[in-house]
């Protein structure tokens, strides 16, 4: 099929690859010409694993294109995808539906024929019937067909899931709309992938629906990792015996410095709103940002207590600064609550992060970056480990505690064991372990 995606960022550029790699003919448009010249010289302008390959494979292959000019694009497009950003409203909470709303006009200015135009960027309830309202009404000589697809895609591991999906999810409501997107993912049906066909505004739910259970599940083992500080329980036992209910399953019960990133806080916000505009307040979702945000600048207490709570003057070296490890983006990352908290009480920080000083130095200033851990970690009072990326998992943390003055290492994401930190020298503080024993630790590794 002829597919224009509106919106090369992270899932308009992950999705218009992985349709050209199904054999479609794909145009990419983005209106950031600086973007679309990197594309065009082979380059991606995020950090993905596997996208510059497989790009250039069917660029190679000339079924993937990329363009400012959306117009031609779209003419003669069996299928229009939106993949514009949909972030928070400045000042409240609702999803920002500017991008979206003026990718259909544009898209509706230039349509020749008829065409079914996919929203893939997360919307709020009403969106999408928004858009095939804007559509229309510019192009009544048209039929033009709407579909919801929500995207489920994570960042890091992107590719694979877009290529190999727990599922599809599809709202439309004719069968022109069902079969151009059955066509679309065909090979994905040929894996037996489940396609679940729904009403337009059962599958603008669906998608906030899961992230909002994702972000309690993780909120919900933060303050279990909470309590177990307090009782003296670790945590990572607590996790893995709840993790090996079939019911509950052990994925997103790992504790942390809070969630963050560009899907879950605004995609939790504009869930809660949707509630409250309908008056369907979701306590429940409302509670757990609270949580959340209490949780970020909770963890700057906890460095600080590492450090005797004297912030001043100290030397901290943080590692990991993107909300998650494998990815450029920085957006909502807890590094951008605690990293300005430690600074602003009196704090050096050094910042090392194999892929985030591009976003991050212009959102953190007044922090040092080093490329290499030895380094950033050298003379510092303490190491924080904020996103457990590959590279620090696999430090020498002897040599990590010669390189430094003081001996405290946070580590917020549980990546290290208690008893080999104390071993090289470290005052040792995880997240929810109380009992620092390390046992079960070792147990769970192994079965993961
Ligand atoms: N990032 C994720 O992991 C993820 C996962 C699932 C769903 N989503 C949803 O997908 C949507 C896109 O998210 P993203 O992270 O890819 O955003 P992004 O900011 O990385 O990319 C959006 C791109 O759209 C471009 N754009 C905006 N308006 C345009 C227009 N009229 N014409 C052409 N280009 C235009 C921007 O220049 C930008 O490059 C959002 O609704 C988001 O919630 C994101």
């Amino acid at each position: 099929m002829r597919v224009a995606m509106i919106g090369a960022g992270y899932v308009g550029l992950v999705s218009g690859v992985c349709f050209s790699d199904f054999g479609h003919d794909v145009v990419c448009v983005d209106r950031d010409q600086a973007r679309i010249d990197a594309l065009n010289r082979g380059e991606t302008p995020i950090f993905e694993p596997g996208l510059t390959a497989l790009m250039a494979k069917n660029v190679a292959a000339g079924r993937l294109r990329f363009t400012t000019g959306l117009a031609a694009a779209v003419a003669g497009a069996e299928a229009v995808f939106i993949a514009v950003g949909t972030p928070t409203r400045r000042g409240e909470g609702h999803a920002d539906l500017s991008y979206v709303h003026a990718a259909a006009a544009e898209i509706a200015a230039a349509l020749t024929g008829p065409t079914v135009v996919v929203v893939k960027s997360t919307v709020p309830v009403g969106a999408n019937r928004d858009v095939a309202r804007i559509l229309r009404a510019a192009r009544p000589d048209l039929a033009i067909e709407v579909a919801s697809n929500p995207e489920f895609l994570r960042e890091g591991a992107a590719i694979e899931d877009f290529m190999r999906p727990d599922r599809v999810v599809v709202g439309a409501e004719t069968e022109t709309a069902r079969a151009a997107l059955r066509a679309l993912y065909r090979p994905l049906s040929l894996r037996e992938t489940p396609i679940l066909f729904t009403s337009l505004e059962s599958a603008e739910l669906i998608k906030y629906a899961a992230n909002a259970f994702l972000a309690t599940k993780i909120t919900f083992i933060n303050e279990m990792a909470d309590l177990c500080e307090k009782v003296g329980a670790d945590v990572q036992a607590v996790a893995q015996g709840m993790g090996l209910d079939r019911r509950i399953g052990p994925k997103f019960l790992h504790p942390g410095p809070g969630y963050g990133g560009s899907c879950f806080p605004k995609d939790t916000l504009a869930l809660t709103r949707i509630g409250q505009q309908v008056n369907a307040p979701l306590r429940l979702v409302e509670t757990v940002i609270a949580v959340n945000e209490a949780r970020k600048r909770a963890m700057v207490d906890k460095i600080a207590a590492a450090l005797g709570d004297h912030l001043s003057g100290r030397r901290i070296a943080v590692f990991g600064v993107t909300f998650k490890p494998d990815t450029d983006d920085m957006r909502e990352a807890p590094a951008l609550t605690i990293v300005p908290a430690l600074i602003g009480a009196g704090a050096h920080v050094t910042l090392c992060d194999p892929e985030g000083a591009r976003e991050g130095a212009g959102l953190l200033p007044g922090a040092v970056w080093e490329a290499d851990p030895y380094a950033a970690a050298a003379g510092a009072d303490a190491v924080a480990l904020l996103t457990e990326w590959n590279m620090f998992r696999g430090l020498d943390l002897a040599r990590l505690r010669r390189a430094m003055a003081g001996d405290a290492l946070i580590d917020l994401r549980n990546v290290w064991r208690p008893e080999d930190a104390a071993a090289a020298g470290f005052v040792y503080t995880g997240v929810g372990r109380g009992d620092a024993s390390g046992a079960a630790t070792q147990d769970m590794t192994r079965a993961q």
